[in-house]
């Protein structure tokens, strides 16, 4: 019986070929499931007790012998075949850089899902806007010096089309189309003409939250911000400082405790410890009633923050034109997941 496997075994290291088919005969008359290798591993019952272990070990180098000239031939006939030894010939030549979102993106989602998650609806609006719903309508009538705090860009005068200076103009869109209850956040990229430098940008993006409904009160203003600064910043201590925007009376804003533990914190909290995340206020009554909302029945809150400052505190960015440079060596550092 070990006369037959010798008998093979020079069968085996006599087999050359470049046919790729031939190669795969080969193959299944040796190594297949019917194969002669499967034959004489069931033959090995019948082998006589004494000659087991040499018919094994004869058996095995069989075995062996296939494997090696199997993969000899075929990696022969791939490189012949200009493949070369890549196992998959389909793959690119190139490492592939896999992009990820943009930190702006990524924020921005975040914020969208922390107000998502109670019933906010997310509503959007245009870019180019005319001067009713970036101003006139936010209580912000012509010559209004409030005006001045947001320096505008002009795309045409009389009647006036401009770049919207804030999200603000979607409060205006949604209340004149919706009625109340309303719960709305605006995400969107606003445009100011500003002069630049590190601190100043002139495109830039807010989220802009408006609630509307009966019996309103600045309490639950303050429970929502509270609500919001914990799922974002694992932070729930803020303070609401007295401020003014035309469009909201009482009017605030909001800071959150950043603390003074490191260097970094006591140079960006200037020292206090707190910093300013955003604008707020109840939404003064003209507002409502410009947009067709009864303040004798309806009261509600609003409030609105840029993407940018709040990226820039979550991610430590001590620049704001790092996120508009595309630099990829800086966008590639931001984990899709926050
Ligand atoms: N529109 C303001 C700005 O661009 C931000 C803001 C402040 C929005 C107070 C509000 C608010 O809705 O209530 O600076």
């Amino acid at each position: 019986m070990i006369e037959r496997i010798n008998d093979y075994l020079k069968e085996v290291e006599a087999f050359s070929s470049t046919s790729s088919q031939e190669i795969e005969a080969f193959r299944v008359s040796f190594a297949g499931k019917k194969g002669i290798l499967n034959d004489l591993f069931a033959s090995f019952r019948e082998v006589p007790a004494e000659e087991k272990k040499a018919y094994g070990q004869q058996l095995n180098k069989l075995k062996e012998a296939v494997a090696e000239k199997i993969k000899e031939l075929q990696s022969q006939t791939q490189s012949s075949a200009g493949i070369n030894k890549i196992s998959d010939p389909t793959r690119t030549a190139f490492p592939i850089q896999s992009g990820n979102r943009h930190p702006l993106s990524v924020v921005k989602n975040r914020i969208v899902d922390i107000f998502t998650q109670i019933g906010f609806s997310i509503s959007e609006g245009p870019e180019i806007e005319d001067d009713w719903h970036n101003f006139t309508a936010l209580n912000l009538p012509e010559h209004h010096p409030a005006r001045d705090m947001q320096d505008t860009f002009f795309i045409q005068t009389d009647p006036d089309i401009l770049l919207r200076t804030h999200t603000s103009s979607v409060q205006v869109r949604h209340m004149e189309t919706h009625q109340p209850p309303i719960r709305t956040i605006s995400p969107g990229r606003v445009f100011r003409n500003e002069a630049i430098s590190s601190r100043a940008h002139c495109i830039f993006h807010q989220v802009e939250g408006l609630y509307i409904a009966k019996d309103v009160s600045f309490a639950d203003l303050k429970q929502t911000l509270k609500y919001f600064t914990e799922a974002l910043f694992g932070n729930s201590k803020i303070r609401l400082r007295p401020s003014y925007f035309p469009f909201t009376e009482p009017s605030a804003e909001v800071d959150i405790y950043w603390g003074l533990e490191t260097e970094i914190d006591y140079r960006i909290t200037k020292g206090t410890g707190w910093l300013e995340i955003m604008g707020c206020g109840m939404v003064d009554p003209n507002v409502l009633k410009n947009c067709g909302i009864d303040p004798e029945v309806y009261s509600g809150f609003a409030f609105g923050m840029g993407i940018e400052r709040i990226a820039m505190l979550l991610y430590q960015v001590s620049d704001i034109r790092l996120f508009f440079e595309n630099d990829v060596r800086f966008l590639k550092q931001f984990k899709p997941t926050l």
